[in-house]
């Protein structure tokens, strides 16, 4: 009897529960000092360094085609690291002067910045690392001047991912203390200590010299533990939710998706990526068309907002 329903593929679609369109999509971006660079690694094929002359032409290209949102992570080298991350408070540092040529040349394009450490300190962590360990409060302060240095360059969204305690709380008296009462704040509420980061960091340059990040990322055993971080992070005043990553983390985005009337965001990580990108390059699996199903997948599970690094590819897709 429900055979009729699958008939053909315009009723198929007609009766489809689950649709995507470039308005829920985020893409995003790294982006390097210099200029004319587009660099790509091996463990991340398709994605790419970018200089922001060539960080601009590209947003301007993808903004044209309908993906309006973008995501920001800065890629420095080794010699401008330090033990506080103080990389990331410079006013002109790459991040600040991307955000402020996308705002000149593609103004529209709503702009996100990630708020975090790792890229910047020496140790790699996420956080400021004393006697081996991430201090909590040293962290949540630098971390909040990250994120006003972010909301003065012009970026609509600052995301704050060091699954710092309090970082959200801190991030909200300093852009109010300054002004910034419409910035709004997307935190990742909701991120695991997964192995799906690997491309990230070896784009990003921005893995942990020592140790890993389960003293302050969360375990992938538990799903209530996600549940009380959104919770903390709506009563500190966030903005929009985070579950990271996507893809094995279904259940925890449905969960928080019924428990909370807060946007919701997921984030298909790196990982998620590369292992179907590879996949396809060896002719195992249809790029496409897997990643259509792992982003209906997503879509379907709860999330409103999806990031992806699929997002540059999907207008030619849907
Ligand atoms: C920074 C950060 C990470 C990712 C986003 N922000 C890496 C990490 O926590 O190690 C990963 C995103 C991806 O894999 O695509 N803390």
């Amino acid at each position: 009897m429900m055979r009729r329903l699958r008939r053909n593929s315009g009723i198929r679609d007609l009766i489809a529960e689950t649709k995507i369109c470039l308005d829920d999509f985020v893409m995003p971006f790294f982006v390097v000092e210099g200029n004319n660079i587009i660099q790509e690694i091996s463990s991340f094929p398709g994605i790419f360094r970018y200089s922001v002359d060539n960080l601009v032409k590209e947003i301007k290209r993808i903004w044209e085609l309908g993906i309006k949102s973008v995501i920001l992570f800065g890629v420095v080298d080794e010699c401008n690291k330090d033990a506080l991350g103080s990389y990331a408070i410079r006013d002109n540092n790459v991040v600040c002067k991307a955000i402020k040529l996308i705002k000149d040349k593609v103004p529209e394009v709503i702009v996100i910045s990630d708020v975090c450490l790792c890229s910047y300190t020496s140790s790699g962590h996420c956080g400021i690392v004393d006697n081996g360990i991430v201090d909590n409060s040293k962290t949540v302060e630098i971390l909040s001047k990250v994120a006003l240095n972010y909301a003065k360059s012009g970026a609509d969204i600052v995301a704050p991912s060091a699954m710092a305690d309090f970082q959200v709380r801190e991030i909200r008296k300093v852009l109010y203390e300054n002004g910034f009462d419409n910035t709004l704040i997307m935190s990742y509420s909701a991120k695991y200590s997964s192995n799906f980061y690997g491309p990230f960091r070896d784009i990003a340059n921005s893995s942990p010299k020592f140790g890993d990040r389960k003293t302050y990322q969360m375990d992938y055993r538990n799903i209530k533990q996600a549940l009380v971080e959104v919770e903390r992070d709506i009563q500190e005043g966030v903005d929009i939710v985070m579950v990271k990553p996507a893809l094995a983390y279904l259940d925890v985005i449905r969960e928080v998706k019924n428990t909370f009337n807060i946007p919701l965001a997921a984030y298909s990580v790196s990982g998620e990526y590369s292992m179907v990108k590879v996949a396809s390059q060896c002719g195992i699996l249809n790029e496409k068309e897997t990643a259509l199903e792992i982003l209906m997948s997503i879509k379907r599970a709860g999330a409103d907002i999806i990031i992806s690094y699929w997002a540059k590819d999907l207008p030619g897709w849907i």
